[in-house]
Parts: structure tokens; C-alpha cells; sequence
């Protein structure tokens, strides 16, 4: 559905979002999570969609609806998200706005842990895939790879030495210090190699339709 009359930019391209916390199980009953709301992604993904992309929306558990002629799939763990991530290639750009947890615990118990009076359990935990790395390392590269940084400090140091970490194009740096995780607004960053493009603070769906523009300008 376009929005305007310039908008129809992504036609026939593939566009791969990722979105959301992961949650990570410790029992049957509980789980380690973020505070990721998922709507900074969705945003993204309704924005790739109306400039008429095929979305491809990998989804965290997270409380939305799926945006309009998105393909979503739902998943809950890293794991989970890195097999569908590599199951959604080959795609023009992937977007990895994801909150993945960096942690999981070594096991999960398969009956719900019980206090029984005696000291509280000590989690054991193991770091998660890096899905973004691993995308970026892959055959499977899509010609322009987007990371997301949550930052509380040194917002853009930080960003540009996770590009480089990671060997991503660009990375979207975002202040976490304040409400941005589940709040309606973000001031984001956009990190390449050659230059830094700060955005005033602005509505998610503002964040996204600019950052589709200005993908739409890469892939063309
Ligand atoms: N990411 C990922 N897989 C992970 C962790 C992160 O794909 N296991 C992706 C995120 O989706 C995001 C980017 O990597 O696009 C940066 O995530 P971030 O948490 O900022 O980076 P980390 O490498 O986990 O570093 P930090 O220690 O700052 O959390
Ligand atoms: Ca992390």
C-alpha cells in the first residue's frame, strides 16, 4: 500500500528484520529477558513493507500486531532466532534490530525449580550465538547488513568499534539510558564507514521510514 508517490523504492527486494527481546527458558516456568518492546523493528518492517519490499519479520516474543503484508516468524529463544534468521536467507538487507540476550543458562532444568528451604540456586550461564556475526561472516551476506547498538554510554565510540567488531555496513546506535526501551520515540545514530548520521529524537515509525530511505538510496 503505497504511502505516497515516491515510496514503491524497494520493489522486488527481499528485506529481513529481526526484532524483539529474546527470552531465554531457566525452567518450565521462568526465563531471562530484556526490556525490548519490539517496536523499533516492527516500525522498520511496516516501513520496508509500504515502500514494497518482501519483509521478512523474525520476531521475539513481544506484545504486537504484525504489521501489513509482513511475513512474520515468531520465535522465543537466540537459538531459535539465529535458525530462523538463516532459514529467511538470501535477502537484499537484513536489519538486525533484535534485543538478543547474550546469555542463557549451560541447562534447563526440565521440572520447575523448587526452593525446598535450602540456598538459592546459582544460574550458570553461556553466551548465545551472535546472529549478526555469524550472518556477517556467512555465505549467505546480504549486500548491505544493518546492526542496531544499544548503548547507556559512549553511545558512538562504542557503535563504530561494533561495526567494525562485527563487519557490518552500518550500525543504528540508539541512548538506552533513558525510556527508548518500550517508549514511542528514539534518537538514533546511523554509523558507516565514511560517516555518522545523528537523527533528532523522533517516533519510531519516524526512525524507520527515514533509515528505509536512506537503504533504499544504498541498494540503488
Ligand atoms: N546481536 C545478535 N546476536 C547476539 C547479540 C547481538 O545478532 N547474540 C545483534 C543485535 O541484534 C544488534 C547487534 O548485534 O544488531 C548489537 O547488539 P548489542 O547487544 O549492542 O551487541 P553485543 O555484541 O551483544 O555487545 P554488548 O556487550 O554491548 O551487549
Ligand atoms: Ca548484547
Amino acid at each position: 500500500v503505497p504511502d505516497d508517490g515516491r515510496s514503491q523504492r524497494l520493489v522486488g527486494r527481499h528485506v529481513l528484520v529481526t526484532a524483539g527481546p529474546t527470552h531465554e527458558p531457566i525452567d518450565p516456568v521462568r526465563y531471562i529477558a530484556n526490556r525490548s518492546s519490539g517496536k523499533q523493528g516492527f516500525a522498520i518492517a511496516a516501513a520496508a513493507a509500504r515502500a514494497g519490499a518482501r519483509v521478512t519479520l523474525v520476531a521475539g516474543p513481544v506484545n504486537l500486531p504484525t504489521p501489513r503484508g509482513v511475513d512474520r516468524i515468531d520465535v522465543e529463544s537466540a537459538r531459535e532466532m539465529a535458525a530462523a534468521v538463516k532459514g529467511a536467507l538470501p535477502a537484499d538487507v537484513a536489519i538486525m534490530v533484535a534485543a538478543v540476550a547474550d546469555w542463557r543458562t549451560s541447562t534447563v532444568a526440565e521440572e520447575k525449580m523448587k526452593k525446598r528451604g535450602s540456598a538459592p540456586p546459582a544460574l550458570l550461564l553461556t553466551e548465545n550465538p551472535d546472529i549478526l556475526a555469524s550472518v556477517a561472516a556467512s555465505a549467505q551476506r546480504p549486500p548491505l547488513l544493518v546492526g542496531f547498538a544499544a548503548e547507556t554510554q559512549d553511545v558512538i565510540l562504542h557503535a563504530q568499534e561494533k561495526r567494525l567488531r562485527k563487519q557490518v555496513d552500518w550500525i543504528v546506535a540508539n541512548d538506552v539510558s533513558g525510556d527508548v526501551m518500550g517508549g514511542d520515540a528514539n534518537a538514533v545514530h546511523i554509523i558507516r564507514a565514511d560517516d555518522v548520521v545523528s537523527l533528532p529524537e523522533m517516533p519510531k515509525e519516524d526512525v524507520a521510514r527515514i533509515l528505509v530511505e536512506r537503504i533504499a538510496d544504498a541498494l540503488a
